[in-house]
């Protein structure tokens, strides 16, 4: 395992003795920097595990500019964020920096490039929040598959076909809870190949996006925000989807064309798209498509005290074990 960071465990030497001795009289600070906040009984687990570990703990919530989030960081030697950005900026601005953890599983909202330069340890804490995720995504189907609970006659979830793009945390538990509403799921996803992962699941593999979109009454999007993966899914995708079909995005906005949904969606009267971020054309969407289109207004899919507690507890744990151990398990930027 590569390791960047001093703390590295390694036997003791006696040379070490006034390196070690010195590292723990310098006291940590952990910063919280949460635009968007942790409940509270997960702030309270944060501190709580922070302060026995001996460090100090900083919270700066609900900021509404940048220059508060450099000003904060500006001593912190490990920071926990949400979707917050940490860009080259900002890392430029903590001076002390050894670890970010992202409380979540995209990290697209971290400069990779920046922090690896500064041998800052970036790591995620995956699966935490992944059961929140995937019952939102259930819901953006009931809700619209039900005219957004507004009155007139809608469809059932039961025998529809359910796509699972991107088969990691959230696709496998959205695939789960489809297959208990009585839908046939299937799935693809570029890194597993093994169709055994999937039929152990009761789920059906298909090999290619395009099999998967041309099937799917319903699709879950799961992809990460990529270079590879922005804007990636749009007109010809979305064309390609069965009468009346609708796509979720749980994901991030970025993976979408919003000009080739926009469209497709004209094209095609039958079509839906629900998304947890509203796009860049929110506002035309909703215009021209009305019952058709749904945005929340503010990324909600972690939004349970359970996925807060999990995740921020998660990021408080993992920053104690590398301080104290080394531990970098989670670490995406090695
Ligand atoms: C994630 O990547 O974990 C989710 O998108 C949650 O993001 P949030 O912590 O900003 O709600």
């Amino acid at each position: 395992m590569a390791h960047f960071f001093t703390y590295t465990p390694r036997k003791r030497a006696a040379s070490d003795l006034d390196f070690y001795t010195l590292m723990e009289q310098i006291p940590m600070k952990v910063l919280i920097a949460t635009e968007k906040p942790f409940a509270k009984k997960a702030v309270d687990g944060i501190k709580e595990i922070i302060a026995s570990a001996g460090y100090e703990v900083a919270l700066l919530e609900k900021y509404t500019d940048k220059a508060q989030l450099l000003e904060a960081v500006a001593d912190a030697d490990a920071l926990i964020i949400r979707s917050d950005k940490v860009t080259a900026e900002v890392i430029d601005a903590a001076k002390n920096l050894k670890i970010v953890v992202r409380a979540g599983a995209g990290y697209d909202n971290v400069d990779l490039a920046a922090a690896t330069a500064r041998k800052i340890v970036v790591m995620n804490t995956p699966g935490q929040n992944s059961n929140a995720v995937a019952e939102l995504a259930l819901c953006m189907m009931i809700y619209m598959s039900r005219n957004q609970l507004t009155p007139g006659t809608g469809t059932e979830l039961k025998g529809k076909t359910l796509g699972i793009h991107a088969y990691g945390n959230v696709g496998k538990l959205v695939g789960r809870k489809g297959k208990a509403l009585g839908m046939e799921v299937i799935a693809f996803d570029p890194f597993i190949t093994d169709a055994k992962v999937f039929e152990a699941d009761g789920v059906r593999k298909v090999d290619s996006i395009e099999e998967l979109y041309a099937q799917s009454d319903f699709l879950s999007l799961h992809i990460p925000a990529t270079e590879q993966t922005k804007k990636s899914i749009g007109e010809k995708l979305m064309k390609s989807m069965p009468k009346g079909a609708t796509l979720v995005n749980t994901a991030r906005k970025e993976v979408i064309d919003e000009a080739g949904i926009i469209a497709a969606m004209t094209e095609r009267e039958d079509l839906k798209y629900i998304t947890d971020i509203a796009p860049e054309a929110a506002a035309e969407m909703a215009e021209k498509f009305g019952k058709r289109f749904f945005a929340t207004p503010k990324k909600m899919g972690a939004e349970t005290a359970e996925a807060n507690i999990n995740a921020g507890l998660a990021a408080a744990n993992q920053i104690v074990d590398f301080f104290k151990n080394g531990n970098t398990r989670f670490q995406v930027n090695k």
